[in-house]
């Protein structure tokens, strides 16, 4: 069972009364979506490249999907092919009712949002001419696809809500459908998160978390982690 939940930036997420969690930070449901994936992944990954796939591992109500559209419309250049992953698809009243487009001031994004949440499952379609998007109703331990992925929206419920998502085997395979030079984003800092991700090969940078948050995570397939500021990072070999 889910409802609407307000959070502090005035923006609302959803609760899931069976795992009784929310879906965003209850320091903001907007805020925590551009801080964690917008900047720290789309962002980060476009500087360096025009064009990238993109993984969310929970779609959910769409919010990081609608705000990374929002900005491939600001950025004709870049383009974007967009792959949500999800397991229990949000009903229609409660994504109107979050009426993200408004809340994040693009109230003519509401078509496009509408379209991500009726389009058919598992099937393609341009959104726009720059963003290719794409919902797959499957778990992620299932999921399978060659190494392509650039950016990684990893957007689970908490690792004390839903630790199965959390373990290194999921780790491991979200390693192998990435790119070299790919980089996974999450808002969660925890330090068994943080060895389990370096366990499996990538290489883990703290940055600075969102509201609330004092860091959030940003491991990277390959290459050299810049701006680490704990310890020594071990890479595994091969
Ligand atoms: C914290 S919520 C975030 C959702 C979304 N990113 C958003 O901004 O609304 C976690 C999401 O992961 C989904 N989820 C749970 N188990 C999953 C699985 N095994 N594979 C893919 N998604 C899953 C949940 O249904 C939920 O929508």
């Amino acid at each position: 069972m889910l409802h609407l939940y307000p959070t502090d930036d005035g923006s609302f997420t959803l609760f899931h009364e069976g795992l009784n969690e929310i879906y965003h930070s209850r320091r903001g449901a907007l805020q925590e979506s551009r801080h964690v994936f917008i900047n720290a992944g789309l962002l980060y990954l476009l500087s360096q490249k025009e064009q990238i796939n993109i993984l969310e591992v929970g779609f959910g109500t769409g919010l990081n999907a609608l705000l990374t559209v929002d900005f491939l419309l600001e950025n004709p250049e870049k383009s974007v092919s967009y792959t949500g992953l999800e397991t229990l698809e949000v009903p229609q009243e409660l994504w109107e009712a979050l009426s993200y487009p408004t809340q994040a001031g693009k109230p003519e994004l509401a078509s496009h949002f509408a379209q991500m949440h009726q389009c058919a499952w598992h099937e393609p379609i341009a959104l726009t001419e720059n963003f290719t998007f794409c919902k797959v109703l499957q778990s992620v331990a299932e999921f399978d696809s060659p190494a392509c992925f650039d950016v990684v929206y990893f957007d689970a419920f908490a690792p004390k809500r839903q630790p199965e998502m959390w373990q290194p085997e999921i780790f491991a395979h979200l390693f192998a459908m990435m790119h070299e030079g790919g980089v996974l984003v999450t808002y969660c800092a925890k330090g068994q998160v943080r060895r389990d991700l370096q366990s499996v090969g990538f290489s883990v940078e703290r940055l600075e978390g969102p509201a609330g948050k004092q860091e959030m995570l940003r491991a990277r397939k390959g290459g050299e982690v810049e701006g680490w500021k704990g310890g020594k990072v071990k890479r595994r070999k091969g």
